[in-house]
């Protein structure tokens, strides 16, 4: 179960044990993750999943779907080279200490 380093806006992290197979994003939500609204359940639909991914972390992750691309073009805060959608990323035993950067706002 890797491990991945959750840190809001804030400054405030939190390490959670994230499960293999799962989505980022169901992971963070399990995990008491707070600042991941993710209001259309995962499917690409909301962006109210946003993250920012540490950028040493960006080659283990799937490429951006036509879907997500649209979607990250709508996100509450800023869209940076690293954004993608938590609901998008499917944990891998390589994402052990990935850190992720929650935005300041959602919606
Ligand atoms: S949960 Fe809605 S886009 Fe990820």
């Amino acid at each position: 179960m890797p491990n991945v380093i959750f840190i809001d806006a804030g400054g405030k992290s939190k390490t959670i044990d994230c499960t293999v197979g799962t989505s980022l994003m169901k992971s963070a939500q399990l995990n008491g993750v707070s600042g991941i609204y993710a209001e259309c359940g995962g499917q690409q639909m909301c962006a109210t999943c946003h993250i920012y991914v540490a950028e040493d972390f960006l080659h283990t992750l799937p490429e951006i779907s036509i879907d997500e691309d649209e979607m990250l073009e709508a996100t509450a805060s800023d869209r940076l080279p690293n954004s993608r959608l938590s609901c998008a990323i499917i944990v891998k035993p390589e994402h052990e200490n990935m850190v992720i950067h929650l935005p300041k706002f959602q919606r």
